[in-house]
């Protein structure tokens, strides 16, 4: 794998948490718990590759949409999560940004999530991005009204309305944007996912449910990334 160029930025869709638990008759809460245990592998295996940027989508703005007793268990799993890993994640150099509407958390989700950001504020090993109550439509958007609000204050010009403006104000903004997408569970869509800055981006879909993903399937995941020609819509040297 050293031999490869190691994605910078891997973006990740976890599905199949429900699929896991449903094949082993579980509650649907059971299967997340279980995917909380791959985003330490996640972690654990993007700091061995050397990524530098791992950006989670574990929450959509659609999912307010599940059942209230599956969506207070996942508010309470990432409660947990922060509780449990913040401190570890803090000595492996790893720095937590939440990206999405906040102000759909429960005060507690939202204090757990200030308090993750600011703990770990000095990791520079590696950026862990969750995308909770997120979607890229909404992310857009919202990108969109805080140029027009500049417009209208007359502190940007209407001519530098451009792509550049657009993506310094998405919550991507300072990372760039990634270079691999993982979606697990064999699901062939982006799902209202970073679809602005998965342009360019090589996709990679696994039939491995999220709770099974290890190291072993993200080092699977980069081994066929390194396999890629990227193009970004040109030709190559030798064509
Ligand atoms: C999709 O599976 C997964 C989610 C909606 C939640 C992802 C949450 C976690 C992995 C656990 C917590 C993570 C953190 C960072 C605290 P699904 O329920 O859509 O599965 P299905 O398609 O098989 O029903």
């Amino acid at each position: 794998m050293r031999s490869g160029p190691i994605p910078r930025h891997v973006a990740i869709i976890m599905d199949g948490n429900g699929r896991w638990a449903r094949e082993r008759r579980l509650p649907r809460p059971l299967g997340h718990r279980a995917g909380m245990k791959a985003v330490r592998e996640t972690v654990e295996g993007a700091i061995e590759a050397g990524v530098e940027v791992v950006t989670l989508f574990a929450f959509s703005e659609e999912n307010w949409q599940r059942p209230h007793d599956e969506i207070s268990a996942l508010m309470d799993l990432l409660e947990e999560y922060i509780a449990r890993e913040a401190q570890e994640l803090r000595q492996q150099g790893v720095r937590v940004h939440v990206l999405g509407d906040r102000s759909r958390l429960v005060p507690s989700a939202r204090g757990a999530v200030e308090r993750v950001e600011r703990d770990t504020a000095s990791g520079a090993k590696l950026q862990l991005n969750l995308c909770i109550s997120y979607s890229s439509r909404g992310e857009i958007a919202r990108a969109a009204r805080l140029l027009a609000e500049e417009v209208l204050k007359g502190t940007k010009k209407l001519e530098d309305v451009d792509e550049e403006a657009i993506r310094a104000k998405l919550y991507t903004a300072p990372w760039g944007d990634p270079d691999l997408l993982i979606r697990t569970s064999g699901e062939q869509r982006l799902s209202n996912f970073l679809l602005w800055q998965l342009a360019y981006t090589e996709l990679y879909i696994t039939p491995v449910l999220w709770p099974d993903f290890t190291r072993q399937t993200l080092v699977d995941a980069i081994l066929d990334y390194q396999r890629r020609e990227r193009r970004f819509g040109k030709v190559t040297a030798s064509s």
